[in-house]
């Protein structure tokens, strides 16, 4: 499965929910998750991220290791706010783009 990480948070570009072919992205306040369970790894959304914040999940960062299983948790959270299309980013995504440790952040 692919996994959306910190550099999402407050930027939320959205762009890769656009190539997704099982419509498997999921929108909170302030950040994107995948669900795992729906992903078929396809590998289409990782280039599409201007904030490259979505990693296979055995490539994921070792300080980044919590979101494989915050993916899972808030995909079911939000499961009523499925996202398809993409829509404006965040007013200040470029300047939280690169901003390290968000997690503290994140709205859920
Ligand atoms: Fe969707 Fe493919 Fe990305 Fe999985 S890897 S979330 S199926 S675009
Ligand atoms: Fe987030 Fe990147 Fe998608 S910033 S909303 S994972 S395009």
């Amino acid at each position: 499965t692919f996994v959306v990480t910190d550099n999402c948070i407050k930027c939320k570009y959205t762009d890769c929910v656009e190539v997704c072919p099982v419509d498997c992205f999921y929108e909170g306040p302030n950040f994107l998750v995948i669900d795992p369970d729906e992903c078929i790894d396809c590998a289409l959304c990782e280039p599409e991220c201007p904030a490259q914040a979505i990693f296979s999940e055995d490539e994921v960062p070792a300080d980044q290791q919590q979101f494989i299983e915050l993916n899972v948790e808030l995909s079911e959270k939000w499961r009523d706010n499925n996202i398809t299309e993409m829509k404006d980013k965040a007013d200040d995504a470029e300047e939280w783009d690169g901003v390290p440790d968000k997690l503290q952040y994140l709205e859920k």
